[in-house]
């Protein structure tokens, strides 16, 4: 394949560099199609924001190509605003049915989300997205980002390995970074209810993206600091079956 640029293994994890985000998304998304064509009823983990666009973007192409259906598909998506309306523009919720859902074949009732509505208690909607994901047979393939601090869904540092589903209060940092899809940064709420590293660590597979050089630095880390909590990404060296899919820039450092 002519867009990849390097492949190579550190620790368990496999890590392919790729020229561009779009060839990013394009990698990432032939792994998805590959293992959806194997287990039509794979059970997937979603992550949102920037970086998983051009993978949803090559998923859609393939679906409206005829080459993948959703039809029996479940997904879980790892984290969601706390609390927050499933209609409002900012929520996870949205963003995806924009970016993804809206544009596949996905029933309705296949697509899963941590309950965050201001009358849902926390506690209980954790325990039941934990619930949930049990009886759907857990996560067949988890599709992460990274955030700056390291940040695996919304498992701030310090962060335990054996996390499950909770809630948990948003970094300022994080809430900086994220301000750039709201108009004012009093906008981004403070809570979310993400899944734990621990629930993220039980999928069978773990394909992560990352992009752009704000990234590099957070991906040296991930990989070459021992796991420890400040460092949330750094457990995925344990995992098993795990993919690091980085386009060039977010892999600079790594280079080096
Ligand atoms: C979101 C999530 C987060 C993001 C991370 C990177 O569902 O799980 O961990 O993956 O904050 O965000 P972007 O891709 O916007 O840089």
């Amino acid at each position: 394949m002519g867009m990849l640029i390097n492949k190579f293994k550190i620790h368990n994890i496999e890590i392919e560099v790729v020229e561009s985000k779009k060839a990013m998304g394009l990698r990432a998304a032939e792994m998805i199609a590959e293992r959806m064509l194997a287990k039509n009823d794979i059970v997937l983990g979603l992550s949102t924001g920037s970086t998983p666009l051009p993978v949803y973007a090559a998923l859609i192409a393939f679906y409206t190509k005829k080459m993948i259906s959703f039809k029996d598909v479940k997904t879980f998506n790892l984290d969601e605003y706390y609390p927050i309306e499933p209609s409002n523009k900012q929520s996870y919720q949205y963003a995806m049915k924009r970016d993804l859902f809206s544009q596949i074949d996905i029933p309705p009732e296949n697509i899963h989300f941590p309950d965050c509505l201001i009358s849902d208690s926390p506690v209980k909607a954790s325990r039941n997205y934990e619930h949930l994901i049990a009886k759907s047979g857990g996560i067949d393939l988890l599709l992460g980002g990274i955030g700056q601090n390291a940040h695996i869904g919304f498992n701030e540092p310090p962060a335990q390995s054996d996390s499950r589903t909770r809630l948990i209060e948003l970094t300022e940092e994080t809430r900086k970074i994220n301000s750039r899809f709201f108009a004012t940064i009093e906008e981004v709420p403070q809570y979310a209810i993400t899944m734990g590293l621990g629930t993220i660590l039980d999928s069978k597979e773990i394909i992560l993206c990352a992009s752009g050089t704000a990234k590099s630095e957070t991906i040296y880390k991930a990989l070459w600091e021992k796991p420890n909590p400040n460092v949330p990404a750094t457990y995925l060296q344990n995992h098993q079956n795990c993919r690091f899919i980085l386009e060039r820039a977010a892999a600079g450092r790594i280079l080096d």
